[in-house]
Formats: C-alpha cells, structure tokens, sequence
C-alpha cells in the first residue's frame, strides 16, 4: 500500500450523490465502519452539507468536499481558508494556475488537502474548442497537472482510464482520486470509460470515489465490502 494512507479502508470514498442530508445520514448509519470516507458534491452541500461534514468528522469519518472552486486568486485564498476551519480531508478546485496558487496560499500550513480537477470528463476536444481552448483534452490534461505540481497542490481528480498518463507527470507523492469505477457486473450508468476498483488501484490510484454501486446497491454494505476486498487485493 501506498505510503500515502495509513487506514486502506481510506482509499474508498463513498459519494454522497443524495438529495438531502437525512438521506445521507441513512447511507452512513447502514454502511457504518465499512466505509471511512464520504464525498459530499454540490448538491449535498448546498443543502445542509457543510454541518453535515462537522458531524461526520466528529464522529470520525473523513470527508471529500467536492466544490471545484474557481474564482480570482483572492477570493479563493479566503474561501479555502475558511474551508480549513471545517476539518475536511479534501477539497476540489479547477486547475487553472492563479486558482491553484491562491487556494494554496488558503490552505496554509492546514492539514487540507487540495485536489485539482485537471479537464471535466464530460468535455472532448470539441467542447474545449467551444469554450476557447486550443488544445486537446489529452495536451490540458497534461499541462495542467504539470501546473498543479508546480502550485503545491496536493493530489489530483481524474478519469480512471487516464490515471497512468497523470501519475508518470506528477510522480508518486501527489494522490491520485478517481471516479468512474464500476465492479466487475455492475451497470455503467452515464460512465463511459470505466475501470473496476481492483484495475483503479493497478494502475495507479490511491483513492477511488464509488457512489451509485454503494449508494443504490439492494445492501449497500455487502458492496461496500465486497469493493474494499476488492482494493485489498489489488493494493
Ligand atoms: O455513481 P458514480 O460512482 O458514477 O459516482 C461518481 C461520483 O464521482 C459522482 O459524485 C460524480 O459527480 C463524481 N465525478 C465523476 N466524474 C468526474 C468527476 C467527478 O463521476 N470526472
């Protein structure tokens, strides 16, 4: 294992992808300690999702606030330093240089990890030429976790499939967290380019965010176990 995580039940983050925090809390009290971690996104956390992390952290659970900040490089600084007094493990922001290096500048000497969203995964080389951009999701995808290396961020969120190309930049002491795992049998859903948990783990993630195969499983717990057997394995 990875001298990154001590607990290997760490490396299973549960995505709280659930509309209300009463929800939440049934997802977490079914799953108990079979899973240590939880992701909270937008959803959650613009309702009741911000004390709902106090409360999973004060009951010992770590908590991944996925909130992708993007703004002017002040505005970050203040916003993740404030996000450092909730106790969360790790926060989410887009990768663009003046972003990251104020949300380093935010984070201080905190215990906060930051992770950099390199290119949406929903975005090919057509949306980016949309939106301006002259390069290819792949080329972003490299510069920018060149980018986020060189800012001091901490770790990095991307696709499983392309969890190889952003180790060989960014080395072995940055974490890599990836979305997009589905157990060997398990519906696909909207995910497109998917790796089971054990290939995750292979070739090369230290954390994997699973929410509809835990969070929509008949027994969520047996999946949850049935994963972390899996990330055992594999680790
Ligand atoms: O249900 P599922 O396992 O697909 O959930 C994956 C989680 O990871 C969701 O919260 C989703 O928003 C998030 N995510 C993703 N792909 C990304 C970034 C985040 O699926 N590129």
């Amino acid at each position: 294992m990875t001298a990154k995580i001590n607990d290997l039940r760490d490396r299973m983050i549960v995505a709280l992808d659930v509309p209300t925090i009463w929800d939440a809390y049934r997802i977490v009290s079914e799953l108990g300690d079979g899973a240590t971690f939880y992701k909270i996104g937008y959803r959650l956390a613009f309702a009741g999702g911000l004390d709902l992390s106090r409360q999973l952290i004060s009951e010992g659970k770590k908590v991944f606030l996925d909130l992708k900040l993007h703004d002017i490089g002040n505005t970050v600084t203040e916003g993740v330093d404030s996000l450092t007094k909730l106790g969360v493990t790790f926060l989410t922001v887009h990768a663009y240089p003046q972003t990251m290096r104020g949300a380093v500048e935010g984070r201080a000497d905190s215990d906060l990890k930051l992770l950099a969203v390199t290119a949406l995964t929903s975005y090919d080389d057509g949306d980016l030429r949309d939106a301006g951009y002259g390069l290819a999701v792949r080329d972003l995808v490299r510069l920018r976790a060149q980018q986020a290396r060189s800012a001091g961020i901490d770790g990095i969120v991307c696709s499983a499939a392309e969890t190889e190309i952003v180790r060989d930049i960014i080395g072995p002491d940055m974490v890599i967290v990836t979305p997009g795992i589905r157990p060997a049998g398990s519906a696909a859903g909207d995910q497109k380019r998917t790796l089971t948990p054990g290939e995750a783990i292979r070739v090369g993630a230290d954390h994997l965010v699973i929410g509809r195969p835990i969070i929509r499983a008949a027994d969520p717990r047996a999946a949850a176990a049935a994963i972390m057997d899996e990330i055992a394995a594999a680790s």
